[in-house]
């Protein structure tokens, strides 16, 4: 996600507003740039791709404190999703008197854009963000709200959809800035005789400890002497006032142990912004699709390549894909990609899956398959990475910056964006009717209120860790989609407790790895949804049955409604109902708290365990 400052007060605003942002470099950002009105009628702006020393150094190039004089200031990093990360897309963004910073995704930004430029705007960057100062500047010129700045903030706002956070600021309004929030977080710091904005109170909490969370739909006038609240029609309302009582360190984790535990928690956030705008006059669309439908109808087979926690989701996709649109789907560890000699041609579409966009055996596994003359398309959680670059389309998931090397939310905004690929896929060949391809999008958009429940859920699940740290392995079994999650399941105990654990088809069980059960060996295993009860859920039944006959203690993540496999569970975990090919996106994150539990147990550092990298770019 961006990062988003905001100053209004006594002090000079622009090393103010720097620090906020140096503050928020632990987000992960792509550029940086700053807007700092003078008090006299005149904004100035500064903006760089790269680190936020770029943009410094531009600063100094540029006068200094001296250049930018002023006690009014708003600052931005920005982590892309349109537009690549260079200068011109950077924020703020400017028209006329007015900058604004944004974080989200304006989902009918495409509309806006081209009422601007059939009005004759012409607009400089790539981004979603720049339309809001567009119309910013033209309801103060015309319009119901003329003249009125605060209340031209709000018509702009009832004409926006998406998720987003806003600050707008005007040359000729210095004393005052106004922002907004639907849906991505936005803070106000009180401080004495002056006010301050973050995305997260890390911004600003060497200035004051005092600060104010404010709520969905809301809109803040603030001023150096105070702020009111008001919903979106300019109704009073209240933000919630609360005091920081956690040191900077804390403040950057949002108040979490570790960024791993915060990016479990983002995970509902994570699927339902990858799914921003996917969904529009009743279609999947991508987010650059340099293939036509023709083209996608000309495919005869999928290849799916990524490593580690992305090549499982690719496991995943690869389920719902040959179900949705019957083409034969393989799944392929990027690294034995193109050792295979694998066939490829015109009509094969590699789908490559990456959240950094530059490990290097996917790369490498995408260059070959282009020497092969198959269309690839990314799955990238990375704005302008070297894999996307080199792709033919692209799907970009939004989780946002994910900082713990262990995947957590970009491995579910994966599985959400796999399944766009499956949608469109099916779309753009006719086995699916566009209702269908709508039910199945609508399914997927209940998802995030169903991971919240997990993720509220998860006490239970570190209580079971805490008890089983000691352990020397653990089995994961599922079967279908449960048995990629199984193997994540391992992956993310591997790397974060250092414990040996093994992920396996649990029809695999009598076929050798049943000779490793013995008695307290724990095993979890993932049960399909009760609905239908399908062939599935009684296998896996007797499954583990077999595995407690021969004294595992077993872990069963299952519906709450699933009575038949509760006496049958040494530990259970219930997840909400939902459908079998959607249920890795609640069935892993117990997996994800465990794994973190036992390595916090054991003392490891679960952010950056050893000897890996939050980027493999080396072969
Ligand atoms: C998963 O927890 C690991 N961080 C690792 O397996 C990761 O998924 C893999 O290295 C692929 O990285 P990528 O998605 O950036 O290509």
């Amino acid at each position: 996600m961006c990062g988003i400052v905001g100053y209004v007060g006594q002090q000079a605003a622009l090393p103010v507003v720097v620090e906020a942002l140096r503050r928020m470099e632990y987000r992960g950002y792509d550029s940086a740039g700053v807007a700092i009105l003078d008090g006299a009628g005149e904004v100035r702006v500064e903006k760089r791709a790269g680190k936020l020393a770029n943009l410094e150094e531009a600063l100094v190039a540029d006068g200094g404190e001296a250049g930018f004089v002023g006690t009014t200031g708003i600052g931005h990093t920005r982590w892309a999703t349109h537009g690549r990360p260079n200068d011109r897309n950077a924020h703020p963004h400017v028209s006329g008197d007015v900058a604004i910073v944004h974080n989200g995704i304006i989902e009918n930004f495409a509309p806006l854009r081209a009422e601007l430029e059939s009005a004759g705007v012409e607009l400089v960057s790539d981004t979603d963000s720049e339309v809001a100062a567009h119309l910013l500047t033209r309801a103060i010129e015309s319009g119901g709200t003329a003249g009125d700045f605060v209340a031209s903030c709000r018509a702009v706002l009832a004409r926006l959809e998406g998720a987003f956070t806003l600050v707008f600021s005007h040359a000729k309004h210095p004393d005052v800035l106004v922002a907004a929030r639907r849906s991505t977080p936005l803070v106000l710091g009180v401080g004495q005789g002056e006010m301050f904005l973050g995305s997260d109170v890390a911004a600003f909490i060497e200035h004051t400890r005092d600060a104010v969370e404010l709520g969905q739909d809301n809109v803040v006038v603030m001023r150096a002497d105070g702020y009111e609240v008001t919903d979106f029609d300019g109704e009073p309302t209240e933000g919630r006032p609360f005091r920081i009582d956690w040191d900077l360190e804390a403040a950057e984790k949002g108040g979490y142990d570790y960024f791993m535990l915060k990016e479990i928690a983002e995970q509902p956030q994570a699927v339902a912004d990858t799914l921003l705008g996917k969904f529009q006059d009743g279609r999947i669309v991508l987010d650059e699709q340099r293939i036509s439908d023709q083209e996608l109808r000309d495919i005869d087979k999928v290849f799916i390549i990524a490593c580690g926690s992305a090549y499982h989701s690719g496991l995943v996709a690869k389920y719902a894909i040959e179900h949705w649109t019957r083409l034969p789907c393989e799944v392929e560890i990027a690294s034995e990609f193109r050792y295979r000699d694998p066939v490829l041609d015109r009509s094969t579409l590699v789908v490559a899956i990456s959240q950094s966009g530059e490990t290097a055996d996917t790369l490498e596994a995408v260059r070959h398959a282009k020497s092969q003359k198959a269309r690839v398309l990314a799955v990238c959680n990375t704005n302008g990475s070297q894999i996307p670059r080199e792709a033919d389309a692209v799907l970009y998931t939004h989780a946002g910056p994910e900082i713990g090397v262990a995947s957590t939310k970009a491995y579910l905004a994966q599985i959400t964006a796999n399944y766009l690929v499956g949608l469109a896929l099916a779309q753009a060949r006719g086995t699916k009717f566009p209702d269908e391809v709508a039910a199945e999008f609508r399914q997927l958009e209940r998802m995030p209120e169903s991971i919240q429940q997990v993720v509220d859920s998860l006490e239970p699940v570190r209580e079971i860790a805490r008890e089983l740290a000691d352990s020397k392995s653990v089995l994961f079994l599922g079967r279908h989609v449960g048995y990629p999650t199984a193997l994540e399941g391992a992956l993310k105990l591997k790397e974060l407790a250092y414990m040996h654990a093994e992920g396996f088809p649990a029809g695999e069980l009598k076929h050798g790895p049943i000779a490793l059960i013995e008695d307290d060996l724990p095993v979890f295993v993932v049960m399909p949804p009760v609905e239908g009860r399908g062939v599935l859920h009684s296998k896996l039944v007797s499954n583990i049955q077999e595995i407690k006959a021969r004294g595992a203690r077993t872990i069963v993540i299952a519906e709450e409604s699933d009575e038949v496999v509760k006496p049958l569970s040494d530990y259970f975990i219930p997840i909400p109902p939902s459908t079998t090919l959607l249920q890795p996106l609640l069935a892993t994150i117990p997996y994800q708290a465990f794994a973190a539990e036992v390595a916090a147990a054991r003392g490891y550092d679960v952010d950056k365990p050893r000897n890996l990298a939050k980027s493999v770019t080396v072969e």
